[in-house]
């Protein structure tokens, strides 16, 4: 279930087009348990807007929701934030974090947290970069929605999930992405970081009509794990 109110203010000679959007959570539609809003800037690309794959990965965490109550989490790549967003609702403790040079997506997090009270940390971390901060990350699940868009930046990413992952035993990758050409170049990656797809679900099997029937494409979520003798 999502609403859009428009709220076009006058910026010199271009509307803003800064709108908040509401996103439901619930077993039931009817009488849901929270919702999360979302300021989405409709001219900008990218982090300021909620993309299909953040509706699946956020359905996907709220079904998870016995996982995310008191896990440590960071979503990387988050833009607009909604997986961790809802992550926070369920008690998870969570790191939102975007590219260090998107400065304005950095700030549209930190209203969103205001805006949904919940206390998240937000943090710039690019992927494939090495900055202090991203060795003191401890997370149990590592969020990523529409993270795999663009192939050239696919090798840093994994760089750094990989980084994460073992840094942290035990934690696991929950991604959605659209399937776009097949699914050989990510599992070659995922063989060349030494990780695994436990789990691969089609984003639409268990995501409410309501939802579904606004969104189109092969949508697809993996959970990743590292390769070790338990999974191998
Ligand atoms: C397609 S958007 C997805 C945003 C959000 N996860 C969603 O699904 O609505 C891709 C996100 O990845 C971020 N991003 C792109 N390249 C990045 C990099 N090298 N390091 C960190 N974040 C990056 C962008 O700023 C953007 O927020």
């Amino acid at each position: 279930m999502e609403e859009k109110d428009w709220d076009d203010e006058e910026c010199d000679d271009t509307p803003t087009m800064t709108t908040v959007s509401r996103h439901c959570f619930g077993d039931d539609s009817e009488t849901p348990s929270f919702s999360i809003s979302i300021i989405e800037n409709m001219k900008e690309d990218y982090g300021l807007f909620v993309w299909p794959c953040s509706v699946v990965l956020a359905e996907y965490v709220w079904q998870q929701k016995h996982r995310f109550s008191g896990a440590t989490v960071v979503e990387l790549g988050a833009g607009t934030s909604l997986p961790g967003l809802v992550a926070a609702k369920l008690g998870a403790r969570v790191t939102l974090t975007d590219n260090s040079t998107r400065l304005e997506v950095l700030d549209n997090m930190r209203r969103l947290c205001e805006l949904n009270k919940l206390e998240c940390n937000v943090l710039g971390l690019t992927w494939g970069v090495w900055d202090a901060p991203l060795f003191s990350l401890q997370p149990t699940l590592i969020l990523g929605a529409d993270v795999l868009y663009d192939s050239n930046a696919f090798d840093d990413l994994f760089a750094t999930v990989t980084f994460l992952l073992r840094n942290s035993p035990g934690s696991i990758f929950i991604t959605s992405y659209h399937n776009r050409s097949g699914h050989h170049l990510i599992e070659f990656l995922m063989g060349k970081w030494g990780l695994k797809c436990l789990k691969l679900l089609d984003g639409f099997s268990f995501l409410p009509s309501d939802k579904a029937s606004l969104l189109s494409g092969n949508i697809q979520l993996a959970e990743i794990a590292p390769i070790s003798k338990d999974n191998a």
